[in-house]
């Protein structure tokens, strides 16, 4: 097995505090005394990870280390970067947030956009065709169709927002608003772009807090000069609300015509562990050639087969890569999603980021060998909202 050096990214400023078991009281005893931000832990329906703090708040990157990171698949934080412009749209957040407790409660999301202020905010640019929920996605809430219209002229047909649960758990009421149009999984969105332009012109008015990003001129001049591109669009939208003991497990978001995420916290704390695809496998591999790892597998994975069987998807850089890429092995996923001391390394190499509102984080997403791959932790106990965008050259 081949194992390449791990160097640590000087990115991110999050450190190990404590295993999970640890009493709360103790892990904010244990930051304080070295003078770090408070401890946070890291848990996601039902199962901590690790205790973890801020060192410091990190630094704003600079243009040309953003350029190289961006090239590396590397992910970004841009600390502190949209303060004033969360802000700014702090009305239009509660408005969101309330919402969602509505949802939560059992309202229907079409009943409320056709109510104040949902309907002046789509009236005179859209119509609502017809609400539904496929009966073949458990995870879906709702879906809403809209065409966009100017005078009695369809020029944007069968746009759509889903609402749907992030998990299957009763006790992780996360969910996200996604923004496209078409067919799903049959339409080719990226040849589309008037198609896109409205679907985003559809999520400006059901969340006009989408402004953070969308109207953020330092954003936009920012990743144009990072990713070498003279304009750029911001696609295929997700307003994601991470509720308590919620986050999304590790993935990629490599998409056609894309080339990466950005994303920004409007309310509310998440935590990330998130690192290029080409260096989770070194993470991976290191971790199963050494001791902790042997032991971790041995207490995760009881049946000695599961074990060897994953060692040796694992041992096989290609074959690794493409099972995490198929995302469908059980001891590859427990592994990196519900393994404390998997967990612990990827901290300590600096693969941990803590978003505060205002916060920014990019996700170059190349191809699916070159593309940051991310988990996100809800850090609060009460119900967080943030912007998730696809980024296209104009
Ligand atoms: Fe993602």
């Amino acid at each position: 097995m081949s194992i390449i050096s791990q160097p640590s990214s000087p990115r991110s400023s999050v450190a190990y505090v404590a295993a999970p078991e640890t009493p709360s009281a103790e892990a904010q005893n244990l930051a304080s005394q070295q003078g770090w931000g408070e401890a946070v832990l890291l848990r996601r329906r039902g199962t901590a990870l690790a205790w973890v703090a801020e060192r410091q708040r990190p630094v704003m990157p600079d243009v040309d280390s953003l350029r190289q990171a961006w090239q590396a698949a590397q992910p970004m934080l841009l600390p502190d970067f949209a303060p004033a412009e969360v802000q700014a749209q702090s009305a239009h957040i509660r408005q969101s947030l309330t919402l969602v407790e509505a949802i939560l409660d059992g309202a229907e999301v079409a009943a409320y956009f056709e109510q104040s202020p949902y309907v002046e905010r789509l009236t005179p640019g859209f119509e609502m065709l017809a609400a539904f929920e496929d009966e073949g996605d458990p995870q879906e809430i709702e879906t809403l169709e809209f065409d966009a219209v100017q005078g009695d002229e369809v020029i944007a047909e069968n746009l759509w927002v889903k609402a749907s649960w992030l998990s299957f758990e009763d006790d992780d009421a996360s969910l996200r608003f996604r923004f496209s149009f078409g067919l799903v999984g049959y339409e080719d969105v990226a040849a589309d772009p008037a198609r896109q332009h409205y679907a985003a012109a559809l999520t400006e008015a059901l969340f006009p807090e989408s402004a953070v990003i969308s109207a953020n001129s330092r954003l936009a001049v920012l990743l144009q000069t990072a990713l070498g591109v003279a304009g750029l669009n911001y696609v295929e939208r997700i307003v994601y609300f991470n509720a308590p003991n919620g986050g999304a497990q590790f993935h990629q978001d490599v998409e056609r015509g894309h080339l990466g995420v950005v994303f920004a916290q409007a309310h509310g704390g998440t935590g990330w562990l998130t690192l290029p695809k080409q260096i989770l496998m070194n993470e991976i591999q290191a971790f199963a050639a050494g001791p902790a790892g042997a032991a971790a597998l041995a207490e995760l994975l009881l049946q000695a087969k599961l074990r060897k069987e994953v060692l040796n998807i694992i041992g096989e850089r290609e074959s690794l890569a493409q099972t995490l890429d198929a995302g469908d092995h059980d001891a590859l996923e427990a592994l990196l999603n519900r393994c404390p001391a998997f967990t612990r390394q990827l901290v300590e190499h600096g693969h941990c980021y803590l978003l505060r509102p205002g916060d920014l984080i990019l996700l170059p997403q190349h191809d699916a060998e070159h593309c940051a791959w991310h988990t996100v932790f809800c850090l609060d106990e009460f119900l967080g909202e943030a912007l998730s965008f696809a980024v296209r050259a104009a």
